[in-house]
């Protein structure tokens, strides 16, 4: 007889279900695992035999087959282990198949049958309970599990022996509570920063409309601080953004303790990152930072210094809103719809431009350094500022007044105004001015006809793409928003041109 246990198998955050079958057949004494399975897979007959020998099953002197279908679908990773103990325990009458009809089983297994904690468990929760069927899970990702619903029935045990009483009802095992995350350290705050006010304004404007930025400068000028303090202006994710990351999150393995946050991801990898670190992929297919950005903040710090392959890589989903991942023989894809902020120096010395200061190689010194950033990435960037060093006599002034919490009230008022207009227009998917595109834009950016002359001149004067076109309208409207205006003014046209304007330290990129 044929025993079946369901699991899954993940292609980007879609958990597709995937079949264990496993039998008993006469002949040599084998126990084999077919079905297009990794390494991982291959090496789960070990641990699944060493587990059932630690709670006293010795697998019979008989040919065991377990397979994985459908049987052309690869399968990654460690969490087929208990899913195939579960199918081999029930092939020998130990536990009965119509209880685990009602499940999908998913964990690793340790040699002493004790479950370690697998990555996934929430999007995997999530597919079960689109099929009205329950989770069995390791203790460690039942309370990640517990976010996907409060009537899927979840299963967490520490090990097979708990399991097993649970099912002879010698043991009743509770379900697991879902937690979040409280909060404890404290964001830095941007009244650390004194002086560099332009530059505090686009950062406020960035966060309202969720705009790419980019911030050029000597070394010191505070380029780092500020991006540091983006995530204490910007407000907390709703239960659907929540949940959305932390799907992505759980594949990646980077759900603390299955705890889930209301904070917005801050991703900021270092320059030397490779490309599948950055997009997803390797080995086992897991979401780059791109994707773990999902709904926060992707910040590359010494932006020229990133490998320009990775660089270009960011191009696409920055206006597309997703990570693709090429395989072999198939695609993954993986939300990615980030805000990117990124920092760089004029300069391989860092001073180019600077009163008094001439580089030592010349003009090569920023042209070289500055080339590295490709023209259509710098076009996707809808903030391009400039920050000067900061003056003695700033530093020395108290700390401003204003708080990171009194930019947030703001930045939280325009946000708000923002989605309730995205929805009276029946576009409950779009969030931030940033993801606003064609037939949308055009609807939320009418101008009146001084506008109407004022873009027309300085689209031809700064000689603005097509694209460039439409981010200036972009970055008007939040100003707009910020403001408390329906509509759009000379004057909030005129500060979104502003940030188009390619500062000095970036003139010569290519
Ligand atoms: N505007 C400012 N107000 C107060 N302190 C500042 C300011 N700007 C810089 N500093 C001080 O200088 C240090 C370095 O700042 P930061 O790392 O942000 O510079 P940066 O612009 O990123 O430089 P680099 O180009 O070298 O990366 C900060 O830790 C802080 O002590
Ligand atoms: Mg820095």
């Amino acid at each position: 007889m044929t025993s079946r246990v369901g699991t899954v198998a993940f292609q980007g955050v879609e958990a597709v279900a995937v079949d264990v079958q496993a039998q008993f057949i006469g002949g040599q004494v084998l126990f084999q695992v077919v079905g297009l399975g990794d390494k991982a897979i291959a090496e789960s007959r070990e641990r699944v035999r060493s587990a059932l020998h630690a709670i006293g099953l010795a697998l019979p002197g008989k040919r065991l087959v377990v397979n994985l279908s459908p049987a052309d679908l690869p399968k990654e990773g460690s969490h087929y282990d208990l899913p195939i103990a579960l199918a081999v325990l029930s092939a020998l009458g130990v536990i009965p198949p119509d209880f685990l009809d009602r499940y999908v089983v998913m964990g690793e297994l340790a040699l002493d049958g004790s479950l370690l904690p697998v990555s996934g468990a929430l999007p995997a929760a999530m597919a079960a309970n689109a099929r009205d069927l329950g989770l069995i899970c390791p203790k460690a990702s039942g309370s990640e599990a517990a976010w996907a619903g409060d009537d899927i029935d979840i299963l967490a045990p520490e090990n097979l022996i708990q399991l097993i009483n649970h099912v002879k009802g010698t043991q009743v095992l509770t379900r697991p509570k879902p937690h979040l995350a409280i909060i404890e350290s404290k964001l830095p705050d941007l009244s650390d920063i004194k002086g560099q006010e332009a530059a505090k304004r686009a950062l406020e404007v960035a966060a309202a409309g969720g705009h790419h930025m980019i911030m050029v400068g000597p070394p010191g000028a505070g380029k780092s601080m500020l991006a540091q303090r983006l995530p204490s202006i910007l407000p907390p994710m709703d239960a659907r953004e929540m949940l959305d990351i932390s799907m992505i999150a759980s594949l990646g393995g980077e759900l603390k303790d299955g705890q889930l946050t209301r904070r917005r991801p801050f991703r900021a990898p270092h320059h030397s990152a490779s490309m599948p670190a950055l997009v997803g992929g390797g080995l086992r297919a897991k979401p780059g930072e791109m994707a773990l950005a999902h709904h926060g903040v992707l910040f590359l710090d010494e932006l020229p210094e990133f490998q320009p392959r990775v660089l270009e890589a960011l191009r696409q989903p920055m206006e597309s809103g997703e990570a693709v991942v090429a395989r072999a023989n198939y695609h993954i894809t993986y939300p990615a719809r980030f805000q990117l902020i990124t920092a760089m120096n004029p300069c391989k010395c860092g001073m180019a431009g600077e009163p008094g200061h001439t580089c030592r190689q010349g003009p090569r010194c920023a042209a070289d350094y500055q080339q590295r950033i490709s023209g259509p990435l710098l076009d996707r960037m809808d903030l391009q500022i400039e920050l000067s060093a900061v003056r003695a006599t700033d530093l020395i002034l108290p700390s401003p007044k204003e708080k990171s919490a009194d930019v947030a009230i703001r930045v939280a008022k325009a946000r708000a105004i923002q989605l309730q207009r995205f929805a009276e227009m029946g576009h409950p998917d779009l969030r931030v001015n940033a993801q606003a595109d064609g037939d949308v834009l055009e609807a939320i950016t009418v101008l009146d006809a001084a506008g109407m002359t004022l873009i027309r001149d300085a689209a031809d004067a700064m000689n603005l793409s097509a694209r460039g076109y439409h981010r200036v309208l972009r970055v008007a409207r939040t100003i707009a928003d910020l403001d408390g205006s329906a509509n759009i003014s000379r004057l909030h046209l005129a500060e979104a041109l502003s940030y188009r304007q390619k500062p000095a330290g970036l003139r010569q990129a290519a």
